[in-house]
């Protein structure tokens, strides 16, 4: 009897881990269990939803880092106006924040600096890597890792990235 719970608790913890591996989350679930990257998930599946199709055919992975909700907040009034007027420039600066590989927090703490190449031409995003934190770009950081999706892993960050050769037409409207 007591040999058979405990196969049958083995078989229900199994089947837990399959169902969950199977059955990755989407974007829109993501969504629901985070409402703080609303608007980074809204701008995402608007903007990059042929990319991000193209990515799930050919089976390949992405992190995502992800600014809250309060970091797109703090964008300058003029800075949004331009994101959402142009919708190259905004294509450009989402791909920024996406990186290929399934690159979860343990995988990179403790790591240093790591120079990782973006979606957006191959643009480098500067990592800072320790035992405890993940910094982006210097003085952004990761307030919350590993929020595993369909598609790999997305990091929360607290500051929308400007990737550098874009830092004219985002901040000033000049190219
Ligand atoms: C993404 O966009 C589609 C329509 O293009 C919509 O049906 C879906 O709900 C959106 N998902 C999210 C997470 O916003
Ligand atoms: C993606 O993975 C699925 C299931 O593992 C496989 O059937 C399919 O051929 C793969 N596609 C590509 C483009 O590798
Ligand atoms: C839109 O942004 C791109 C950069 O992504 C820039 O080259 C282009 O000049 C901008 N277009 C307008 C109308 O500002
Ligand atoms: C990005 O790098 C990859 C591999 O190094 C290369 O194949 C690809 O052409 C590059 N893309 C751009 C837009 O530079
Ligand atoms: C990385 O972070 C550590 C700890 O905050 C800091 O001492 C170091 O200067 C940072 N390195 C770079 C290149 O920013
Ligand atoms: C990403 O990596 C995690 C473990 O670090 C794994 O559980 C998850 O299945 C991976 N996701 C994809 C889409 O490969
Ligand atoms: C954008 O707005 C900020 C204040 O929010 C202002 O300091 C800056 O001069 C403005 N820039 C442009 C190019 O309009």
């Amino acid at each position: 009897m007591k040999v058979v719970r405990v196969l049958f608790g083995l078989f229900c913890i199994l089947s837990l881990i399959h169902a969950v591996r199977i059955e990755a989350q989407t974007l829109s679930e993501v969504e629901r269990e985070h409402p703080d990257i609303s608007t980074l998930i809204t701008l995402v599946n608007s903007t990059l939803s042929t990319q991000l199709s193209a990515l799930a055919a050919a089976n390949r992975t992405i992190t995502v880092f992800a600014p809250d909700n309060t970091a797109f907040e703090s964008l300058p009034a003029n800075v949004t106006a331009r994101l959402h007027t142009n919708e190259t420039l905004l294509r450009d600066v989402l791909l920024y924040h996406i990186v290929p590989g399934n690159l979860s927090a343990h995988f990179l703490l403790g790591e240093g600096v790591i120079l990782v190449k973006t979606l957006f031409d191959n643009e480098t995003l500067m990592l800072n890597a320790t035992r405890t934190t993940i910094y982006v770009e210097g003085t952004r950081k990761v307030i919350v890792p590993d929020v595993f999706f369909d598609l790999g892993v997305i990091h929360i960050i607290n500051g929308v990235l400007i990737p550098p050769s874009l830092h004219g037409a985002v901040l000033y409207g000049t190219s």
